[in-house]
């Protein structure tokens, strides 16, 4: 109990600390069905660290569209989503949700427009049902919701072919327990997103672990998403054949970002980073005498 005990400062320290750092509740409502998101001269800097992982980023995400985040490694993309849900706030700059800053904005009418599926899906020891369900846990859950979103995120016949079905519970040792490969948890981890059914969704390389197949259909069902024309995707990927579809692309580097608009614009910048990174990643499946693919040893 000692031991034990003493992580209890530790956890009233980070509820101190989570307090300081969150939008408040009870502020301004954010109004209107659909949103938009701009992010003004936004800079970003983690607690205790020596530069910042995001400097001067303005930028729009409108609704009904589908926006494509790109950059390296550590450019600041996962950084840049947290500060789009609201769950970072900005060390500099604002973030507005339908003209609404939102350190004076009402937290829960800002979560309650968004899903989140962050790039290492949470997987919990439940059934597969209460696992796509916790999307929107508040509310009651609807079978055929579950279903519904399942299909969309193709992984309903994957479901429903274990010996248990929906009600296999989602980790190896539990009686009816089964073990979900990544693919398949990131699969559940979309149909989470869709099952929550909100008008900003923010996907953290939602196709990663997919094979090729899987990854053209889980696109295709994103970008359906958008339909409506109230809905919005913001996108997060390294697959670049992926973005070439979307409406806008936001290109980030150290933090910066670098290019905006869609692939045919970017694709026209010569020297752009955009460009570099696409023929990068093309070359890679170039047959010819000019693919940049790792040497193979003898
Ligand atoms: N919790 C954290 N505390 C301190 N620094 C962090 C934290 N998370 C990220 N960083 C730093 O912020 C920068 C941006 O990281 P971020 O995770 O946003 O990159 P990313 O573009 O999502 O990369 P990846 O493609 O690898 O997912 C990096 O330099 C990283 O080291
Ligand atoms: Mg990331």
């Amino acid at each position: 109990m000692f031991e034990e005990s003493l992580y209890l400062t530790d956890l009233n320290d980070s509820v101190a600390l989570g307090k300081e750092h969150a939008i408040p509740l009870g502020g301004v409502p954010v109004a209107g069905s659909g949103v938009e998101v701009v992010l003004e001269d936004v800079t970003f800097r983690y607690p205790g660290a020596e530069k910042d992982a995001l400097r001067d980023v303005s930028l729009t995400i409108p609704p009904g569209k589908v926006v494509a985040l790109v950059g390296e490694n550590g450019s600041g993309k996962t950084t840049l989503s947290a500060l789009v849900a609201g769950l970072y706030l900005p060390t500099a700059g604002r973030v507005l949700y339908n003209g609404v800053e939102i350190r004076d904005a009402d937290r829960e009418t800002i979560f309650d427009k968004i899903a989140l599926l962050s790039q290492h899906v949470q997987a919990w020891p439940m059934t597969v049902k209460a696992n796509v369900h916790i999307g929107d846990g508040r509310k009651p859950l609807v079978q055929e919701d579950v279903e519904a979103a399942a299909e969309r995120a193709d992984v309903r016949k994957i479901v429903e072919e274990l010996p248990h079905g929906w009600d296999s519970i989602a980790m190896k040792g539990f009686e009816r327990g089964v073990k979900l490969s990544g693919g398949q948890w990131q699969r559940v981890g979309v149909a989470r997103v869709v099952y929550r059914g909100r008008v900003l969704n923010i996907v953290d390389e939602p196709t990663a672990a997919l094979d090729p197949r899987a990854e053209i259909d889980m696109f295709e069902s994103l970008h359906g998403l958008t339909a409506d024309g109230v809905t919005s995707v913001l996108l997060i990927t390294h697959r670049l054949a992926a973005t070439a579809s979307a409406d806008v692309i936001y290109v980030l580097n150290q933090g910066r970002l670098v290019e905006a608009g869609p692939h045919r614009e970017l694709m026209d910048i010569d020297g752009g980073h955009y460009r570099e990174l696409y023929e990068l990643q093309a070359s890679q499946y170039d047959t010819t005498a000019n693919a940049k693919v790792p040497t193979q040893r003898a």
